[in-house]
């Protein structure tokens, strides 16, 4: 990826989509919200609004320069590559996967590695792959500004495949520059980090479900409880008289 690549896939399209969301958000209630807040409140059940595309192409951006360092490339390791084989079969077949997808976004969009923790469907939008297993490791394609942040995912690896990510120096061969990506640029680390937090929150969050609904159950009990103490006391009185 050359220089002149970045000054412009950075330097200028990231900067626009930043200034053109701060000028759409400023003094309305988005302002303030923290980014990923106002992705998932802009996509409204994918009947998107205004300032969606500027917001989430803002994320998707920073989460994609994050996803790379020098010299990258290689395999990973630890966890993350346990996953990878466990949820792929092997290293080779989840980059071959990864590529083709990425390669197959018809059109604008991105390719995503992201740790799935929610099989149902989400308040917000249909899950893509609400059948698949949770707790795994999955590899989507989106459309346009779109992000897995809005099926509730945690995505882990971005490659954005906008023409403007790759003409400059692959023209059209959108392939060479996926391998390219793959082969020299990702952070393995970044990703290990990443999967080590998302998993972090999945279990935080479903341990606060589980202590909810405890709650829940424990209140309904008791509930019960007061019912029979009021009948008791009520035929108490009838005794009385
Ligand atoms: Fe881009």
């Amino acid at each position: 990826m050359s220089r002149e690549t970045f000054e412009y896939h950075w330097g200028k399209h990231h900067r626009t989509y930043v200034e053109n969301l701060n000028k759409q958000i400023s003094g309305t209630e988005l302002d303030g919200m923290p980014l990923e807040d106002i992705i998932i409140a802009t996509y409204n059940k994918g009947d998107i609004l205004p300032a969606f595309n500027n917001a989430a192409q803002a994320w998707n951006h920073e989460f994609f320069w994050d996803s790379m360092k020098p010299g990258g490339g290689g395999k990973p390791s630890g966890d993350l590559l346990d996953m990878i084989e466990r949820d792929f079969g092997s290293f080779e077949k989840f980059a071959e996967e990864f590529k083709s997808t990425a390669a197959t976004q018809f059109g604008s969009g991105w390719a995503w590695l992201a740790y799935k923790a929610n099989r149902l469907d989400v308040d917000n939008a249909v899950n893509p792959l609400a059948s698949e297993k949770d707790k795994r490791l999955v590899i989507v394609k989106s459309p346009n500004a779109v992000n897995p942040l809005v099926w509730d995912y945690f995505p882990l690896l971005t490659i954005d495949v906008w023409e403007h990510a790759y003409y400059l120096d692959f023209q059209n061969r959108r392939p060479d520059y996926i391998s390219t990506f793959m082969e020299k640029l990702v952070s393995w680390d970044a990703v290990s980090l990443r999967l080590e937090k998302a998993k972090a929150l999945a279990a935080e969050r479903e341990e606060e479900e589980q202590r909810k609904k405890k709650e829940e159950e424990e209140e309904k009990l008791s509930e019960g409880d007061n019912v029979e103490m009021y009948l008791d006391s009520d035929s108490d009185d009838s005794e009385a008289d």
